[in-house]
């Protein structure tokens, strides 16, 4: 049986190739898209989630309207999160599913039930207060000893601090920190293999890491997260004894959190390019 997923999201360039991944992979099921604010804002993230299911012929997937808040990522993602290309996706005039995130996790969440974070944690942090139980939450958040916002935090804990503090803490997540997805990047040479309809997402993003002498392609993080609930075991998790401070920064504490600190990158690559493939 095809394993139910369900992502958490704020599309976001490398969210959409999470989000394909994720519908050409027949090892999961789709379940539903939960939208986050983050890259951009809630109405730009969330019309990108119903157009990027459009596209990837999935209406069926139900999307849910989640938690707003200061959207901040428009200089690597472009102002319309998806590097000034949506208008390349169709137009979705689908009903969005409602608003209430929290129905929907209590709702769509059986034990066999992958959840795969990857934006601000807001809408985790919700249901986990709400007392939703997560049989298998991934998250893509948070760094050791390194950020991408600013010097420590990552965007997705640094979004929101609190939330990603109340999931390390009640979510028994396995995290995906930055140590691992900085080295997972998606270079000139996978971007000429895969869609081109996502490859032509990348442009803004690649103009901001190439000035920041980076490098020529894109980091993409939550398609390494994605890929695990594909395949549970593509990375290798240590346990750490972590917290969140008040900037957003994964630093030492007293919480057990599985991090994932590994992978077989040239095989994922490898996955990766036959799934983006069309
Ligand atoms: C995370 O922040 C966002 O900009 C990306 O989509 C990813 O989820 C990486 O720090
Ligand atoms: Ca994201």
């Amino acid at each position: 049986m095809a394993i139910p997923l369900i992502i958490d999201t704020d599309p976001g360039v490398d969210d959409a190739f999470a989000i394909a991944l994720a519908a050409r992979s027949p090892e999961v099921e789709l379940k539903g898209l939960t939208t986050v604010f983050g890259n951009v804002s809630l109405d730009l993230t969330t019309r990108n989630a119903l157009r990027l299911l459009a596209y990837l012929g999935r209406t069926d997937v139900p999307v849910v309207r989640g938690a707003e808040g200061p959207s901040g990522a428009a200089d690597v993602h472009g102002e319309d999160g998806l590097g000034g290309q949506a208008h390349t996706l169709p137009e979705s005039d689908r009903e969005i599913f409602g608003d209430d995130v929290v129905g929907l996790f209590r709702e769509r969440v059986t034990p066999e039930t992958v959840v795969v974070a990857i934006g601000p944690q807001t809408n985790i942090a919700r249901a986990l207060d709400a007392g939703v139980e997560f049989p298998r939450l991934i998250v893509m958040g948070g760094g050791i000893g390194v950020g991408n916002t600013t010097e420590r935090a990552e965007f997705n804990f640094w979004a929101d601090p609190a939330a990603a503090r109340t999931v390390i803490r009640k979510g028994n997540p396995v995290v995906v920190p930055l140590n691992l997805t900085h080295r997972c990047i998606a270079d000139t040479e996978f971007l000429a293999k895969v869609d081109q309809t996502l490859s032509n997402f990348t442009g803004t993003y690649r103009a901001y890491l190439e000035n920041r002498s980076e490098n020529t392609g894109i980091y993409i993080h939550d398609a390494v997260a994605v890929a695990e609930a594909i395949v549970p075991g593509t990375l290798r998790t240590k346990t750490y004894l972590l917290d969140v401070d008040d900037d957003g920064a994964l630093v030492e504490g007293n919480h057990q959190v599985e991090v994932a600190e590994d992978c077989d990158w040239p095989a994922l690559r490898a996955f990766m390019e036959q799934r983006l493939s069309v």
